[in-house]
């Protein structure tokens, strides 16, 4: 085996690792492997003891650490560090390599890890992984247990070995959120297909139930009244009568049905008046209400309706609170709209858990904010009120939100 002294005195055994990390980085691995392989590497081809691979989270504000030599592999992902603490850390907030020979606690740099133990090893050296200068990916460790005098040549190895791994590393975690991303289009999609049926499923019942009912209902009565029509005046009355009702209620029912696809008052009043309209429609103690003239497409505006309705509902339903409020507002890129209330609460983890069918309630409010490319949270503690906020892009951004 190729034990190189981690110094440029031996070329040959330099170059067999960079060749084997650029192997190892050819590969194809994901994240992990590649940071699990290559600690492994560089312990196993120079004279170390343990190599730690930390990895910057997609967040960019912590390190995590994503390959370890053995006995450290089963910390792997279980560690992290916020940029600036510890020497690794220190690195990362600094782009620079670091270098402790002995007495790493008297550095104030340093930070104990338990699980990382610390105590067993002297000298360490830590450089950054960077694609370009400032562009932090990771950071790179080595340990000794005996004391060692890292020279510069040793140094600048680990970053040559840092500065292969840096592509590699960028480029493996842009695959990973493509797959994500393209993962999450797929959900999507089937959401999209089961709100879609949620809807031809409650149109096809009101259609089936309500209106077509009353239709055949009205069929009779006018066949009851031609009948009738020649002997008996008083009854063909009636039954016409009857038709008429039954008209009546199904041009209602109709109206209804098609209210439940688009509220018309939206058509008629725009979306800030009709969310005002919708707050007085709801039996509600102490509402204030807030609106702004807001330019949203209209299935946004719709999503902003209905999610408005049923965060309204829930309040009347299960809140007993003695002041509402909702506000529509906008800033240079979105639409806001927030609903709280000062009622029992609730705990939403327990909640979540018991998620509903597709398009109702909290989760299919969650589903139609998403749809639009926005988010909605619901805050709420029990005993403490709720606050249901929704953020919606305006369409320029919609495409950006990684
Ligand atoms: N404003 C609120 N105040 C208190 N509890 C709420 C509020 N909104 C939602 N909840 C709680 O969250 C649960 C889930 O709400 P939701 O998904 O709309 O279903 P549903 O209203 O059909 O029960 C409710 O049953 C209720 O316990
Ligand atoms: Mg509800």
């Amino acid at each position: 085996m190729i034990r190189s002294r981690l110094s440029l005195a031996d070329a040959n055994s330099e170059a067999q690792l960079l060749y084997r990390v650029i192997e190892v980085l050819s590969a194809g691995l994901d994240l992990d492997e590649i940071a699990q392989r290559v600690a492994d590497l560089i312990t196993e081809t120079t004279a170390t003891d343990v190599c730690f691979v930390h990895l910057l989270d997609p967040a960019g504000d912590r390190l995590r650490l994503r390959g370890a030599t053995p006995p450290f592999g089963q910390f792997a992902r279980r560690i992290e560090l916020p940029l600036g603490e510890g020497v690794s850390g220190w690195v990362a907030a600094h782009c620079q390599p670091a270098v402790i020979i002995d007495n790493k606690r008297a550095d104030p740099r340093y930070r104990y890890i338990p699980e990382l133990r610390g105590e067993e090893f002297i000298s360490m050296v830590s450089v950054p992984i960077m694609t370009r200068p400032g562009h932090l990916v990771g950071v790179l460790n080595v340990h000794t247990r005996d004391r060692r005098e890292f020279t510069k040549a040793d140094v600048e190895l680990l970053g040559s070995v840092a500065g292969l791994m840096a592509g590699a590393i960028e480029n493996a975690s842009l695959h990973s959120r493509l797959a994500e991303r393209e993962e999450a289009m797929e959900r999507f999609a089937e959401r999209i297909v089961l709100l879609q049926e949620t809807e031809r499923r409650r149109l096809a019942g009101e259609i089936h139930d309500g209106i077509s009912q009353r239709i055949v209902s009205l069929s009779f009565h006018l066949s009851a009244a031609a009948d009738a029509v020649a002997t008996n005046p008083a009854n063909t009355a009636e039954q016409i009568a009857r038709a008429q009702q039954l008209a009546a209620g199904a041009l209602d029912e109709t109206r209804r049905a098609i209210a439940g696809l688009r509220p018309p008052v939206l058509d008629d009043l725009g979306l800030a008046a009709s969310l005002e309209s919708l707050v007085r429609s709801i039996p509600l103690p102490n509402v204030q209400v807030d609106t702004v003239t807001t330019s949203l497409p209209e299935h946004a505006e719709t999503a902003v309706y209905r999610i408005a309705q049923e965060a309204l509902q829930n309040v009347m339903k299960h809140a007993s609170a003695a002041h509402v409020q909702l506000r529509l507002s906008v800033t240079a890129d979105a639409v806001l709209l927030e609903i709280s209330d000062d009622g029992v609460g609730f705990d939403p983890a327990t909640t979540a858990k018991r998620a509903g069918p597709v398009g109702y309630g909290l989760p299919g409010m969650q589903q139609r904010a998403e749809l639009l490319g926005g988010q909605l949270t619901a805050d709420s503690t029990p005993g403490r009120g709720t606050v249901v906020r929704l953020r919606v892009p305006m369409a320029h951004e919609c495409q950006t939100s990684a």
